[in-house]
């Protein structure tokens, strides 16, 4: 569509959010608004997008991150209606025709703006329109008892019962020749409630002159974002969508999981119920994620188990690897292929490698676990002294017995054993064994010695009370 300029209107205060943050920054499912209808315009392979917007510097430097040179800003300053930024926007607009859409629209699809176009090779301007159950909000779309549109009108400026009881809404996009919608942006003036310039005067404006077509989308791709209670509404469409979408690439997603619209899943994995998947995440094929775990920027490799409830942010996770129930990887974990990490494990800046184990209850910060090296139950390694954090390193199938304390910086060489209990201040060498502890001793028959002294104890202490 090289002959279309798309310009989105985002400069608005965005009051009703009650937020510092611009309207269209507020984030949906991992993405904030604006880059939803932007994606959108570039889908179609449009000559060029302009957002408008009110120079917020936050604004421009999202938009830069996100799409870099495909996109241009004209800034609004101030906001006076979406008419005046209409008129901002097709300041920069060169191509033949024109599409309009709103920074708040998130869930409208390229198949719809494509659609849209199409009419408007025949109109003098089209426009998307649906029939929500609840149109309350929305302007409404007039039309004469033939059917032809005749103007849109706020919900604000209805006037009559008939009016009130029009549900045909209009979705704040439009699409038609440049010079038709430059001409009527010209002569807009501010005539309603809220003293603004209106862009859907612009309906009413041509209708006098020529065709004007409402082309009645869906009703989800309509919703605008003005509050809060919109933008849940809008995020759980959209959440369901991206279950739709990945169920027909192959992917088996169950009950209320939440894949954010920057994920990529291959086909084969299965994500259970309760998942939150977000941000840079990729999970490899035939990986199946079960419930309640929630991965952010985490790399995963093909076939992976990640058991219940597991937390991983910024990590990398081999083939084959298995995870939980109730692991923690913090940031810079590199799990490579086939460990096993199992419950209330937790790892910080921590390499394990190929095959190595920790199944149960340890903390492994800033260490370096050797090929199927063995860490036991309760192992704890001690990377931090108060001022810095120390690195630890355990050579391959090495034996780490459980409830030790590796103090940093230490190296546990190839082979070696460490015993239960030990408390590791120093290297051990490949294939040794470490051992700290006390010396075993018992005694024959104290036992039962020390139970009757402490029952002879307890039945002097009731006499004394009574
Ligand atoms: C607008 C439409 C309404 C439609 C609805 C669909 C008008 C007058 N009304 O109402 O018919 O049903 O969208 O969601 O157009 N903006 C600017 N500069 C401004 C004002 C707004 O860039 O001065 C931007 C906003 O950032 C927003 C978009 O334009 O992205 C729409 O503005 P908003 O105030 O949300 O309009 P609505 O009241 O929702
Ligand atoms: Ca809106």
């Amino acid at each position: 569509m090289k002959d279309v300029t798309a310009v989105v209107l985002a400069a608005g205060l965005g009051t009703r959010m009650k937020s510092q943050l611009p309207k269209v920054l507020h984030r949906i499912a991992g993405r904030p608004l604006i880059e939803f209808p932007v994606r959108a315009a570039l889908e179609l392979d449009v000559a060029a997008v302009v957002v408008v917007t009110s120079g917020h510097p936050e604004i421009e430097a999202s938009l830069t991150k996100a799409f870099g040179s495909k996109v241009v800003t004209a800034v609004q300053d101030p906001p006076r209606g979406t008419g005046d930024a209409a008129r901002v926007g097709l300041e920069r607009v060169s191509t033949e025709r024109t599409l309009i859409l709103c920074g708040d629209t998130p869930l409208v699809t390229a198949k719809e703006l494509e659609l849209l176009l199409g009419e408007s090779r025949d109109a003098e301007l089209s426009l998307l329109s649906a029939i929500p159950l609840e149109p309350a909000g929305y302007g409404r779309v007039l039309r004469a008892p033939d059917g032809r549109v005749l103007e849109i009108r706020e919900q604000r400026d209805l006037k009559t019962d008939a009016e009130r009881a029009v549900r045909e809404v209009n979705s704040g996009i439009y699409a038609a020749k440049t010079s038709v919608l430059v001409e009527a942006v010209k002569h807009l003036e501010p005539m309603n409630a809220q003293g603004e310039l209106y862009l859907t005067d612009i309906v009413a404006s041509t209708a006098g002159r020529g065709r004007v077509v409402a082309l009645v989308g869906s009703a989800d791709a309509l919703v605008g974002v003005n509050d809060r209670a919109q933008l849940r509404d809008a995020e759980e469409l959209l959440y369901e969508r991206i279950r739709g979408r990945l169920g027909r690439e192959g992917v088996m997603v169950r009950g209320d999981a939440r894949i954010d619209d920057t994920v990529v899943v291959a086909p084969g994995a299965e994500i259970e119920a309760g998942v939150r998947l977000r941000g840079a995440t990729r999970i490899g094929a035939d990986s199946r994620i079960d419930v309640g775990s929630v991965l952010t920027d985490v790399t995963l490799g093909a076939g992976v188990n990640v058991k219940p409830y597991s937390v991983m942010t910024s990590s990398t996770v081999g083939d084959r690897a298995e995870i939980g129930p109730f692991s923690h990887l913090r940031p810079d974990s590199e799990i490579e292929a086939e460990a096993h990490l199992g419950n209330f494990v937790e790892t910080k800046k921590t390499r394990v490698r190929r095959g190595a184990k920790a199944n149960h209850l340890a903390y492994l910060g800033d260490a370096d676990i050797g090929e199927k090296a063995n860490i036991g139950a309760g192992t704890i390694v001690c990377n931090y002294d108060g001022f810095q954090k120390h690195r630890t390193t355990v050579g391959a199938e090495a034996f780490i017995g459980s409830d030790s304390q590796l103090v940093a910086p230490v190296t546990i060489g190839k082979g070696a054993f460490v015993a239960s209990g030990t408390t590791v201040t120093e290297d051990v060498p490949d294939e040794a064994l470490a051992l700290s502890r006390a010396p075993q001793v018992n005694k024959p028959g104290r036992g039962a010695a020390l139970r009757a002294r402490l029952a002879e104890a307890a039945r002097q202490a009731k006499q004394k009370k009574g």
